[in-house]
């Protein structure tokens, strides 16, 4: 799959988001090493601390399916900002796949691509 088609499953993926307080709706397609896709959406609450972001959605989809092996995100917010995974996803991302590829995308879809190890380097473990 290009990092196009992975932008293009981000981006729909964005339009399930369920996010009435920001108003800012965020997809993720994860891909895993077999090539298997998990997308997701960013899912708000009015308890704000308990919004679950897009990646993090993906992530849990995939993990309690039994794939832990990931290759690629991507992300599609339609900000003028790139839409970079937050702190919380780079470390979630990490657990699993430290050298794994982000692909971050912005409105008018283009996008920015590095190695995770790259946005979140010394990344917590013990
Ligand atoms: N959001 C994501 O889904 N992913 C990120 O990496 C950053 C932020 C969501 C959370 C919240 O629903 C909205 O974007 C505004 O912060």
């Amino acid at each position: 799959m290009t990092d196009r088609e992975l932008l293009n499953l981000a981006q729909e993926a964005s339009t399930r988001a369920y996010c009435p307080y920001s108003g800012f709706p965020v997809g993720a397609a994860l891909e895993c090493e077999d090539g298997t896709i998990f997308t997701g959406c960013n899912v708000e609450n009015a308890a704000y601390g308990d919004c679950i972001c897009a990646e993090r959605t993906a992530v849990v989809k995939a993990v309690s399916e039994g794939y832990t092996k990931f290759r690629r995100i991507a992300i599609y917010g339609a900000g003028k900002n790139y839409c970079y995974p937050c702190g919380s996803c780079r470390q979630v991302l990490s657990e699993f796949a430290p050298e794994m590829e982000v692909l971050a995308a912005k409105a008018g879809g283009s996008y920015v691509s590095y190695p995770l190890s790259k946005l979140m380097p010394y990344t917590f473990n013990f």
